[in-house]
């Protein structure tokens, strides 16, 4: 998620024991917008834009490691210092709260200080490699689990939260969410916003998967998870159904009104969006840009989603547990992944979202997921046909939502179609095997950074200004694409062309 140019100011009073310190640390939204330390030695003389060690938010040495590693490694000096400044940046900012003994961790976005399922899941996951090396990063992500697990099973219809009572820290005031009516009702010091997006639920199973796999350690399964779980099967079952039953009755579960603060207008039929048919998709209200949807079945959420059922009924079996669970989640993720290739694709094209009447809305977004991130999600391969030709639709003009000028690339309404993301990039190099293309989107990214080093939310084509100085999720994806192509495609960016294994 993200709110557009850097506009929103958290009123949230940073008071935790681990903060105490550090009352003369900067506001890194305000640090991020000057260049601070030494350029890199490359072309794009990019600065160093780590926190002091003081006013780092987590240490862990497994990830100093890897920084290491990787800066005497990669050719190009600009890449290591891009390295360098947003693989951490999870890690030096955001960890707003963090107690082992009570298992709990509050993670914020960057500038928004709320705990976003979708965007912790996304900025932990460069991390999961290094989980098994370093315990106390482990403990805190299972402590972030059982955080979510506790949102999650009171309040599954929502993405975002305020921080948990036991970290005394303040809840913010979310000006986006002033006039909105949301059904069920929520309690504003325990939910920050409650757009339902089916992404944000992929997130905390996600988060939960990649945990077990990196460590093997299942005791974050405990009564608030499947607590959590049994809310996210609720939630998939009611937003499956159509909008009217049999006798034209209504089937309303969540409805969510826009009024001034919003950042939509109102939204159609008392707050539920445009009608939808049964296909077997899962309906979603918002985009995982936080917009509302145009068709409610978002096809990437639903890929992303089957993805997900599909791995967590693997942890379950693998650990013995709630056999019912895993059963339904392989029906689930079954269900829908038939449905994906029956009613989304035409032509070998997939549409962004349909409605179930045969409506199509032929667009991307860059906000993963998003079809560019079909691959990454784990839904198909790079070179499937179906992703093949869509790529290329979506990297082009037959995309809404796709600009080039001097900066290039998908973006999306949330800011605006002029401003593409740097995310869309970092998506496409998951999602390509050509060098060629690999190279080009990685020096878009890099040669696009307002010449500051960390990744932003978007950029305009026509004069280089970017939103969003801090956003923690895009600098973790880019850190998370970096080791991903150490592995897959070493010779491009290391001297000695040697794959790269963090850890080994
Ligand atoms: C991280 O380490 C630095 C010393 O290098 C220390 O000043 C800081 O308090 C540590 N941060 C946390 C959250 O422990
Ligand atoms: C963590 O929580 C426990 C239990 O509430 C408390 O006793 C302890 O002081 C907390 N630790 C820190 C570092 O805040
Ligand atoms: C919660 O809602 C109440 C009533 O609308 C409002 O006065 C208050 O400021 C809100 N609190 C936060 C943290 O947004
Ligand atoms: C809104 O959702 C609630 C359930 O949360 C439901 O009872 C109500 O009928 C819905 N209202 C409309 C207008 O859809
Ligand atoms: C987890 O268990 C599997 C299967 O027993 C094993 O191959 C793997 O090395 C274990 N991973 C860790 C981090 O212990
Ligand atoms: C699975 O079974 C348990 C124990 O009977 C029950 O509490 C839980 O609600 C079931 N979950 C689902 C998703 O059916
Ligand atoms: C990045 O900038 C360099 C130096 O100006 C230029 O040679 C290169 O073509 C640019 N790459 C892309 C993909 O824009
Ligand atoms: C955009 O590109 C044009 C030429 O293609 C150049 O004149 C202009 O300075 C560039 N603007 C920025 C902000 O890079």
């Amino acid at each position: 998620m993200k709110l557009g140019f850097a506009s929103f100011v958290s009123t949230a009073v940073a008071a935790s024991a681990i903060a105490g310190a550090r009352a003369a640390c900067p506001d890194f939204t305000t640090f991020a917008q000057t260049p601070q330390g030494n350029p890199s030695s490359g072309p794009l003389a990019l600065p160093y834009m780590r926190p002091s060690p003081e006013c780092r938010t987590f240490n862990s040495s497994a990830v100093e490691k890897v920084v290491e590693d990787l800066k005497s490694r990669l050719k190009d000096p600009d890449l290591a210092r891009l390295f360098e400044n947003t693989f951490p940046n999870t890690l030096d900012t955001t960890v707003k709260y963090f107690n082992a003994t009570e298992n709990l961790a509050f993670i914020i976005t960057g500038d928004i200080t709320a705990q976003w399922l979708r965007d912790t899941a996304n900025q932990f996951a460069p991390y999961h490699v290094l989980l098994a090396q370093d315990k106390e990063l482990a403990t805190l992500v299972k402590a972030v689990i059982n955080n979510e697990a506790r949102y999650v099973s009171e309040y599954p219809y929502c993405g975002a939260f305020q921080p948990p009572p036991e970290s005394g820290l303040s809840p913010s005031h979310n000006d986006w969410a002033d006039g909105v009516t949301v059904n069920p009702p929520v309690n504003n010091q325990t939910v920050f916003e409650c757009k339902y997006e089916i992404d944000s639920l992929c997130g905390f199973l996600k988060l939960s998967r990649t945990y077990y796999q990196a460590t093997n350690d299942s005791s974050f399964m405990n009564t608030n998870w499947f607590s959590a779980i049994d809310s996210i099967f609720q939630v998939i079952w009611e937003q499956s159904q159509a909008t009217f039953d049999d006798n034209f009755n209504l089937v309303s579960y969540y409805n969510w009104t826009g009024g001034n603060g919003a950042l939509s207008p109102a939204v159609p039929n008392g707050g539920n969006n445009a009608p939808r048919a049964y296909t077997g998709l899962v309906g979603t209200h918002h985009r995982p840009s936080d917009d509302i949807t145009t068709f409610s079945f978002l096809t990437p959420a639903n890929a992303m989603l089957s993805v997900e059922l599909s791995h967590i009924a693997d942890v379950l079996d693998a650990t013995h547990q709630a056999q019912n669970v895993s059963k339904l989640a392989r029906q689930y993720s079954s269900t829908i992944s038939k449905a994906i290739w029956e009613h989304t694709v035409v032509d070998d094209v997939f549409a962004y979202e349909t409605d179930g009447f045969g409506s199509r809305y032929v667009m991307d977004d860059a906000n993963v997921p998003s079809l560019l991130s079909l691959p990454y999600l784990g839904f198909l391969d790079t070179n499937h046909p179906a992703y093949v030709k869509t790529r290329k639709v979506v990297m082009s003009r037959g995309n809404p939502y796709y600009a080039a000028r001097n900066f290039s690339g998908v973006g999306g309404p949330h800011v605006d179609a002029w401003h593409p993301w740097p995310m869309s990039h970092i998506s496409a190099i998951y999602g390509t095997d050509s060098d060629s293309e690999i190279l080009n989107s990685l020096y878009t990214i890099a040669n696009n950074t307002g010449g500051l080093g960390l990744i932003h939310e978007s950029i305009s084509i026509y004069n280089g200004q970017y939103t969003r100085p801090w956003f923690a999720w895009a600098n973790s994806y880019f850190g998370e694409m970096l080791l991903d192509l150490a592995q897959r495609k070493p010779h491009l960016i290391f001297t000695d062309g040697k794959p790269y294994t963090p850890g080994q």
